[in-house]
């Protein structure tokens, strides 16, 4: 697959309009490594293909209750979403996860036209959209490597599809600092356009002990997953990491509501990376997650900041996560 070269593929198509000039990543990790106050990693560098890898082997989990219950969400309330979204949609889905949660939610849907996947990893995007293209033949697919942040180019792409629905499963949002969230949906709003669709997954507000041992299950997985991003940076960025002179944590914080997953140094040490030293303290940690925990009430405000109306929430008979049905509602001065 060539930069900047469109292929097709019977049913499928692929763009390439990903700029990532102004990504460094080392910059960003040693930025986060120098912070004095708590030294941190984004948690987006946990997905390398091992990351992947855990992560999926994580969704199945007895512990892990947020994939298992957003997909049966979108399995046993297919009535619902059918009556509430529009027909012949265009589904634009941020980010390409696993295929299991778009293909639950496409059986759901009348007579999608159109799957869009927007993701910034070609390789993934790549091998779930030609997948996705065999199992719905008679589904165009259009799978567009690109940031959400290139915020004109897409809205620019899918303007020219009728009607849009936005799908970002998975509680995704959880993971950016609500500031920050309301700006993404606002992007999200933005890209679609008045009066079309988001469907979004939302983690909600539990028992603290059912939400800790999501992140601490008894199989240690989560733990290899976190411990994982130390390995990546000992690959990818020539840094020296003992894996073993670290250990995996998290918490609920309940002032920030939000589960933190940390790598806590066992031991006073100095680590080598980009040929710098990082010094830690016995017990110093890097922060490397938040999954953020909204109750009901507080994710429809945030989204109703960010220039959407709630349709509708789906919920399980638990109350343990939330499928938001968001409509665009730009104001009339605001419309460009
Ligand atoms: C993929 C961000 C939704 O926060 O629950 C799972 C990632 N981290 N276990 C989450 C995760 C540890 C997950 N998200």
């Amino acid at each position: 697959i060539s930069k900047r070269n469109g292929i097709n593929m019977n049913n499928l198509n692929f763009l390439n309009i990903y700029d990532n000039e102004n990504q460094d990543e080392r910059k960003d990790v040693l930025k986060g490594l120098n912070n004095k106050k708590q030294k941190k990693i984004n948690s987006k560098y946990f997905y390398d293909d091992k990351g992947s890898k855990l992560f999926d082997k994580i969704t199945r989990l007895n512990e892990y209750y947020p994939t298992k219950t957003e997909i049966s969400i979108l399995e046993t309330q297919k009535k619902i979403i059918n009556e509430y979204l529009p027909s012949a949609a265009s589904i634009i889905e941020f980010g390409s996860g696993s295929n299991k949660k778009i293909k639950k939610f496409l059986n759901a849907l009348k007579n999608p036209i159109e799957y869009l996947p927007i993701d910034i990893s070609e390789k993934f995007l790549f091998e779930n959209a030609k997948d996705f293209a065999k199992i719905f033949p008679k589904i165009k697919v259009t799978a567009i490597c690109a940031d959400f942040h290139q915020v004109d180019q897409l809205r620019e792409i899918v303007s020219k599809k009728k009607k849009k629905i936005g799908f970002f499963p998975g509680s995704t949002i959880g993971n950016f600092m609500p500031e920050k969230a309301r700006k993404l949906l606002e992007n999200f709003s933005y890209i679609l356009g008045n009066n079309n669709y988001l469907v979004i997954g939302v983690d909600l507000r539990k028992n603290k002990k059912i939400m800790e041992n999501a992140y601490n299950d008894s199989e240690g997985v989560t733990a290899k997953f976190n411990i994982n991003v130390l390995e990546r940076l000992n690959i990818e960025h020539d840094a020296f990491f003992n894996l073993k002179e670290f250990e995996h944590n998290d918490f609920f914080n309940k002032k920030e509501n939000r589960i933190e997953m940390h790598l806590v140094s066992k031991i006073r040490q100095s680590v080598d990376i980009h040929n710098r030293k990082i010094d830690f303290q016995k017990g110093e940690t890097i922060h490397t997650e938040n999954s953020y925990k909204y109750s009901k009430e507080e994710f429809s405000l945030l989204s109703e900041e960010a220039g959407f109306k709630v349709k509708k929430v789906l919920t399980d008979d638990k109350n343990f996560f939330g499928v938001f049905f968001l409509k665009v509602k730009v104001k009339k001065e605001e419309i460009k």
